[in-house]
């Protein structure tokens, strides 16, 4: 596996296990727990999201027989999605909504970056035409 690849399932895994700390002590917390939103999203953006990436940028360009189309792109994609969701959470921790915002358009810069590179990696080729068979024929 590449190193993007293992880095965004490691990152996955550890946002699954602060998320589910998270939900437990939100589930002896009782009602209007305030920190529901880190929960969804350490769960939805961590877990679930850099698992995809991560088996994504594995099996993508293995399917479409191509190499990913930008390795940069990716190295961008893993830091601004793990400064995005951090900054994130702190946004809603703190009830700051400008803060909470700065980092929302970094986290979803980092999708931007994702799809681009997953639009170029798995671009369709049209299979080589078969040589016409007269051209066969004569040899
Ligand atoms: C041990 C694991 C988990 C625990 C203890 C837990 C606990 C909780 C609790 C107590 C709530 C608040 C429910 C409420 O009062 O409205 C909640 C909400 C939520 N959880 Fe979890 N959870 C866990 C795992 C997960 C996972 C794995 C996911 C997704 C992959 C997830 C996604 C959500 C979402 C989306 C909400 C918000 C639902 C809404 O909008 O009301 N949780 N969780
Ligand atoms: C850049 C990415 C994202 C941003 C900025 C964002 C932001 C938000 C905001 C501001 C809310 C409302 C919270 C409130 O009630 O005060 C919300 C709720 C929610 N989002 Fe996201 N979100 C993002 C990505 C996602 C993704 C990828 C998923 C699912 C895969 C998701 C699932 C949810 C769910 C289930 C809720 C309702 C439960 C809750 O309030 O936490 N979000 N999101």
């Amino acid at each position: 596996m590449s190193r993007i690849t293992v880095n965004f399932i490691k990152c996955a895994i550890i946002y699954f296990i602060l998320a589910m700390l998270l939900g437990l002590h939100m589930s002896a917390g009782g009602p209007r727990y305030p920190f529901l939103q880190i929960h969804t999203h350490l769960n939805l953006l961590g877990w679930m999201s850099m698992m995809i990436y991560g088996v994504g940028y594995h099996i993508l360009p293995r399917f479409s027989g191509k190499p990913l189309w930008s390795n940069g792109l990716a190295v961008g994609h893993i830091w601004l999605a793990n400064i995005g969701l951090i900054g994130m959470a702190l946004g809603w921790a703190l009830h700051s909504t400008p803060t909470h915002l700065l980092f929302s358009v970094i986290e979803g810069l980092s999708m931007l970056f994702f799809a681009i590179n997953m639009f170029k990696t798995i671009r369709a080729v049209d299979p080589p035409k078969p040589a016409p068979a007269k051209a066969a024929a004569k040899k």
